[in-house]
């Protein structure tokens, strides 16, 4: 390997800066002043390395050396160390281990092709009409003029109900699951406090138990859903029952919030772009482009996760084996060295090469659905109203890092003539 320069701003307090309220309402010029400073960073109170660079994270989501199964991280959750100062962290870590976004190689293949065939061209068009319904059904108990919070009222339910519908799973859970989700999320934020490793581990354990007994009963069933996918690779020997439930619990965490917060964060960005919503609402043609520019504008998850398995180079700078590395999607997705004003929402942009659903092994296998989701979602609310403004402030969830959403965005609506 080349003389490489080995890190770069060790004074920055990042989690101070990353859990900071203003940081939270608006992290964007916080990002940019440190990306000014470099590309890849080292936080030296933990070893931790952040990209904040986009050619930097390109090569790092690409790179075979750099890995996601979190065993790997030398001072992480997975030693004796750990164990010993925080057992219920080791444990939270451990029984969240066994699936795909938490192994590399033939253990994550094996795992990502179970669930391959559900997120396929042909699977997500049997899926429009599914998603219409719900979305038209979610709209008809909107009022047709006057105030609604659009996350209570449409952004929250809906990619819920979709889920439930993929699992075939009552609505009447959809509660239960949101609370089980929203627990469970944290864990994306990396270094969680007691009390979430609490929560977290309780939600867990009721999720895994739920998910159980729905085995249990409907094992005999030949279903065509994603639940059926997921019982018939635990009948013949593909996952073991750990492995079949913490896929699931994954897949029904990692498909709700996010989704809910591309809906959410795309209304705001359209709320304060009018210009663009004209545009849109001109050119219907144009929704595809502004999903990924609403994905890249405002990512909701802000941090993408690797280990490295080996020594390994980033943009100059050497990232020792065993090393945690994190990419903050907030600033890689803005990064003024790739894209042209970078903070302005353009909704045709061109080649937008926005990195909010990670790359590389790991690419979010749920993204063909999302992306359905959120077109279909923005194609009906605009179809249905006419006039849409912002009703009031709206209010960021600040009680998380790594998912960045709205918990309510005041609306007010009229429908179309
Ligand atoms: C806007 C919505 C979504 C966003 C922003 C998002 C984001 C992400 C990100 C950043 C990753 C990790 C990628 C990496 O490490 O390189 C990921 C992985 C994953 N996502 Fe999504 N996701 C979304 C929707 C969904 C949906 C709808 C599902 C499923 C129903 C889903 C299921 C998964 C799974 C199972 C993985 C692990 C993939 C693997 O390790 O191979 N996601 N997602």
């Amino acid at each position: 390997m080349s003389e490489v320069q080995i890190e770069n701003g060790g004074d920055i307090d990042w989690w101070s800066i990353l859990s900071d309220q203003t940081f939270l309402e608006n992290p964007y010029p916080e990002l940019h002043r440190l990306q000014a400073l470099g590309p890849v960073h080292l936080d030296r109170s933990n070893g931790i390395y952040f990209i904040l660079g986009h050619k930097a994270f390109s090569k790092a989501a690409k790179s075979s050396a750099l890995g996601r199964d979190t065993r790997n991280w030398t001072n992480g959750w997975n030693t004796e160390d750990y164990r010993a100062h925080d057992p219920v962290g080791y444990r939270l870590f451990s029984e969240f281990q066994p699936q795909m976004i938490n192994n590399d190689g033939d253990i994550h293949r094996r795992m990502r092709k179970v669930y391959e065939p559900a997120f396929r061209a042909q699977a997500m068009t049997s899926m429009v009409s599914l998603i219409e319904e719900e979305a038209g059904a979610l709209l008809k108990a909107m009022p047709d003029r006057g105030e609604v919070d659009f996350i209570e009222a449409f952004a929250g339910p809906l990619p819920l109900r979709v889920l439930c519908k993929l699992f075939d799973i009552p609505e009447s859970l959809d509660e239960t699951i949101a609370r089980w989700s929203a627990s469970l999320i944290r864990i994306g934020d990396i270094l969680m406090t007691p009390e979430q490793k609490v929560e977290a581990m309780e939600a867990l354990g009721e999720f895994k138990t739920f998910l159980r007994e729905q085995i249990s009963t409907r094992k005999n069933r030949d279903e065509d859903n994603l639940m059926g996918l997921a019982i018939e690779a635990h009948k013949d020997g593909t996952l073991d029952e750990e492995e079949t439930l913490t896929n699931l619990v994954s897949m029904l965490v990692a498909g709700h919030e996010t989704t809910v917060t591309l809906i959410g964060n795309g209304m705001l960005l359209l709320m304060r772009n009018p210009d663009e919503m004209a545009r849109l609402r001109k050119d219907p043609e144009l929704m595809r482009t502004a999903i990924e520019e609403f994905l890249r504008v405002e990512p909701g998850g802000n941090m993408i996760l690797r280990i490295a398995l080996e020594d390994v180079e980033v943009e100059g700078t050497l990232i020792p084996k065993g090393s945690p590395v994190i990419g903050l999607i907030g600033a890689i997705n803005r990064d003024p060295v790739r894209f042209e004003r970078p903070d302005e929402l353009d909704i045709g942009r061109p080649a937008n090469a926005q990195f909010t659903f990670g790359g590389g092994a790991h690419f979010c296998i749920g993204a063909p659905l999302a992306r359905l989701e959120a077109q279909i979602a923005f194609s009906a609310v605009l179809d249905k109203y006419g006039t849409i403004e912002l009703a009031g402030k709206p209010e960021w969830r600040l009680d998380r890092m790594n998912a960045r959403g709205l918990g309510h965005l005041p609306l007010r609506v009229e429908r179309a003539a």
